[in-house]
């Protein structure tokens, strides 16, 4: 038995075992170059043994790709074979190769997950054989670093996470009203003034906290380059969103003229400073369509992802309605309504990024007054939008709030730290499924995957984002990369089981989880007002 998490597809362990020690070598065959230097950059450390290059297969961990692997099991799968003498990790491509070293690491213990050797050690591998593959292509984890800016360690260290739980796709949420994250050249005061304000709320906008000291940051775009090489090293993708028209208070306030000029005075916005929905969308104007084509222009150049996030989320229409500019543009464009002035302006980023060969990905909202032709949406307000986009034909990645927003509150205990919405725990992520019962199979296949997502308005820093997202994302791992039965028959007992297994690890790691008991008292937040709701969820 294994404690492995996610779950592979087989795994059997046997009597007897590896033993890593100071002459084992690392066998690299071709394009096993990005496991390799994991192997020995994670492992090397942890256990401070060089783990050199070697060309023979006595005594050493033989790291390759097989077509036979790729024919089974396609290029995200594996073997792993462990016999007394020699190990095996077979990829039928770079990324399943990859991932079957970090199930080789999962089987060392607990401390192969340090960055420092623990004196006397042994380091044993069972003799096991693990067959695996994921059921989904897309294994997502959504991090809003506007809210609360996360420094670009913070960044790199989740995508050691992401790779340690098997997930490949990190969408980047790196602009809303509190904050512009992401240098423009063209642009400086995207992030002069975009990227900070002068205090925050804290707690539900409901609550009358604020922290008085200015918050802020933004990644330039040599540390873009970093994280996206960092995680293209650890085969993640990652999405860049650039939320418009909606959630755009921040860019407004940098240059007032992307606002709705002939409603309200948007020389007078600053960065937003509390929570909640924000009327000051973006002018549906020709010089606005013109500065965002600039900053795409920019983040094409940084981001080689195929899949491009333009938003497209909570855009209030009240200044639209009220705007001259706006209504013009309806009229001559012959439009129905406002819903579909914002097709139009999704529409021309859809066209814009399919000339240049990417695929726009938006909130489910893009639905609303027709979809642009090839779009990916990201199904949030449940599984409907998805439901709908998968119908028409178009790609989707299940995300809905009521199962996988980490942000909502674990537990109906009174010392959660600011609690919002309703319970999900670790139970409940662990039974979502990602492919809703109603589509047929040829709809389904248009779910590429899932994705998790943390908002962090009430996370003001990492120790809040991993309380929040841990050990919950163990479970949204498990059920994005395994192939689980229907949710009521998941076994759940025997993933608390391996979880056992898995919280040392996440000690190891350093991961300020939530422990299965309650919040550490260092983890509540004792009189910040959160907005809990009561029941399950609607269309859970
Ligand atoms: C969202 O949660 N507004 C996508």
């Amino acid at each position: 038995m294994t404690d492995l998490i996610p779950l592979p597809r087989y795994a059997h362990t046997y009597r007897g075992h590896f033993e890593l020690g100071p002459d084992t070598r690392l066998v690299a065959g071709e394009g096993a170059g990005a496991s390799e230097r994991w192997l020995r950059g994670t492992l090397g450390a942890a256990t401070g043994f060089p783990l050199a290059p070697g060309d023979s297969p006595e005594n050493g961990i033989q790291l390759y790709i097989h077509p036979m692997v790729t024919k089974d099991l396609g290029p995200e799968g594996y073997r792993l074979m462990v016999l007394s003498h020699t190990v095996h990790v077979v990829g039928g491509g770079p990324a399943g190769l990859f991932w079957g070293a970090q199930t080789l690491r999962q089987l060392l213990g607990p401390d192969a997950f340090r960055r420092a050797p623990l004196p006397g050690r042994e380091w044993r591998l069972p003799l096991t054989h693990v067959q695996d593959s994921p059921r989904f292509r897309w294994r997502g984890l959504m991090l809003d670093v506007a809210r609360h800016f996360m420094p670009k360690e913070g960044v790199l260290r989740y995508l050691d996470l992401m790779a340690g739980h098997k997930l490949n796709v990190f969408h980047f949420h790196l602009t809303d009203d509190q904050g512009w994250r992401v240098q423009i050249k063209r642009y400086p005061k995207l992030t002069e003034i975009g990227s900070w304000r002068a205090r925050t709320k804290f707690g539900h906008r409901a609550s009358p906290l604020w922290d008085d000291k200015p918050h802020g940051g933004y990644y330039t775009q040599d540390d873009i380059r970093e994280i996206v090489a960092y995680a293209a090293e650890r085969h993640i993708t990652v999405v860049p969103e650039i939320d418009v028209p909606g959630h755009s208070q921040a860019a407004i306030a940098a240059y007032p003229e992307l606002g709705n000029t002939d409603v309200i005075d948007t020389t007078s916005l600053s960065v937003w400073d509390t929570w909640g929905i924000n009327p000051n969308v973006l002018a549906p104007t020709d010089n606005t369509l013109r500065f965002y084509e600039g900053v795409f222009e920019e983040l094409l150049d940084l981001f080689p992802s195929e899949f491009i996030h333009v938003g497209g989320d909570e855009c209030p229409k009240d200044q639209w309605k009220q705007s001259p500019t706006a209504q013009a543009r309806i009229g001559e464009l012959g439009l129905a309504d406002e819903d579909e002035l914002q097709s139009w302006f999704i529409g021309h980023f859809d066209k814009w990024l399919s000339a240049r060969g990417r695929r726009l990905v938006g909130w489910d909202e893009i639905l609303e007054g027709g979809l642009a032709d090839g779009a990916v949406v990201s199904s949030w307000r449940g599984y409907e939008g998805g439901i709908t986009a998968a119908r028409a034909g178009h790609d989707v990645v299940m995300c809905p709030e009521q199962h996988v927003y980490l942000d909502w509150r674990q537990d109906a205990g009174e010392d959660e730290p600011v609690p919002i919405a309703h319970v999900r725990t670790l139970e409940d992520v662990y039974r979502f499924e990602p492919v809703p019962a109603q589509l047929t199979e040829a709809e389904a296949r248009h779910v590429l995957g899932a994705q998790a997502n943390v908002w962090t308005e009430v996370m003001e820093d990492h120790a809040r984002v991993d309380y929040q997202t841990f050990p919950r994302l163990a479970a949204f791992a498990e059920v994005a990369w395994s192939a689980l039965p229907a949710p009521a028959e998941r076994d759940f007992a025997d993933f608390e089981r391996r979880m056992t297994a898995h919280y040392p690890r996440l000690d190891a790691l350093g991961v300020a989880y939530r422990p299965p008991t309650g919040p550490l008292p260092w983890q509540r937040r004792p009189g910040v007002l959160g907005r809990p709701k009561d029941g399950p969820p609607s269309n859970a």
